[in-house]
């Protein structure tokens, strides 16, 4: 009932009465009373006024299981909703989920990790409250090889989630760092699990800088957050919930063909690197040249300087501008 009365007093123009309420949910005024005070002990701030009844105050940067849950208009992502305020990482516990029999679309949220990991067994800050980090659980019927693409779906996701809540420019350094003016506010871990061959299932673990404003010294000029960028405290949740819907419709798309094939123009409008010259950092065959797209694999189409286009695959190698991070 809180997740309802939160949507109800969201969308309500002013008070909402307590009849009102009890009449929608077939409770008494108690119970109402109830729910309105564990809203308030969660946080919201919000009016109660004799002969009135009960109005949502301001907007507070909150995130819980009903505040996710009040914004979430998807058909099967994150339908599976857990929030944990404090956890290690969001990744081992939606593996843990699917572990134990979870279905496709579980989501993990968490307001704090105190284990966050970042690709290349590197960690992943993850200061209380000010981020968001959450992964979602997956099972496609795919060859595992397939598996880096679905990292690259959710870039995708990210971006025009992040663009349509903030109204901010965002792009993609190939394959998946979500970026804005040039640092990035996004990063994506996916492992999987698999069996004879097929996947048994996919988590993709991702972590958006919502409000930090400070970053460590050696981050400072390849990171950023939404709050550093937009110049204000931005909400959690509603970007949570894009983000869900976002991928609910470039992952159905992607499993149509299987690859990227009907996602590449979207991908490449995106892309950062774009007709720029980049260093791809394969300890094998370290190489400069433009970066012309990606095809449908998802591979980067590296131009080298006798002309010829260079395939570079997303899961072994990753590229640097040749001035920067971008
Ligand atoms: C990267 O190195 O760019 C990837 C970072 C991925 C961080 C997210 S936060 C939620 C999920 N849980 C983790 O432990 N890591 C991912």
């Amino acid at each position: 009932m809180k997740t309802e009365i939160l949507s109800l007093l969201r969308a309500a123009e002013g008070y909402i009465s307590g009849q009102e309420l009890c009449r929608r949910f077939g409770v008494s005024r108690t119970a109402v009373w109830k729910a309105i005070n564990q809203l308030k002990e969660s946080g919201y701030e919000i009016e109660a006024v004799s002969n009135k009844g009960y109005r949502l105050i301001g907007q507070q940067d909150i995130l819980n299981q009903a505040e996710i849950r009040s914004r979430m208009n998807t058909k099967w992502a994150g339908k599976e909703l857990h929030y944990l305020e404090s956890t290690g990482s969001t990744n081992l516990d939606a593996k843990r989920l699917l572990e134990e029999g979870a279905k496709d679309g579980v989501l993990v949220v968490a307001g704090e990790q105190t284990k966050g990991r970042g690709r290349r067994g590197r960690s992943w800050q993850s200061p209380s409250d000010a981020n968001i980090y959450m992964t979602l659980g997956l099972r496609p019927e795919l060859k595992p090889e397939l598996a880096p693409m679905i990292t690259l779906v959710d870039a995708l996701a990210v971006a025009a989630a992040v663009e349509e809540v903030c109204g901010l420019e965002v792009k993609i350094k190939w394959p998946n760092d979500v970026i804005i003016d040039g640092k990035k506010i996004c990063g994506i871990l996916t492992e999987m699990s698999t069996e004879t061959g097929f996947i048994q299932y996919v988590v993709i673990g991702t972590g958006i800088n919502v409000n930090e404003t400070e970053f460590p010294e050696e981050l400072r000029d390849k990171a950023t957050s939404l709050r550093l960028e937009k110049g204000e405290v931005l909400l959690r949740a509603p970007i949570v919930a894009k983000c869900m819907e976002f991928f609910e419709t470039y992952y159905e798309i992607f499993l149509k063909t299987g690859d990227l094939s009907l996602l590449l123009k979207d991908y490449e409008k995106r892309l950062v690197n774009m007709g720029k010259k980049v260093k791809v950092l394969d300890p094998q065959n370290e190489f400069e040249g433009i970066a012309r797209g990606i095809d449908k694999k998802g591979e980067l189409l590296v131009e080298k300087e006798d002309g010829t286009i260079e395939p570079v695959y997303a899961g072994e190698v990753s590229v640097r501008g040749i001035y920067g991070y971008v």
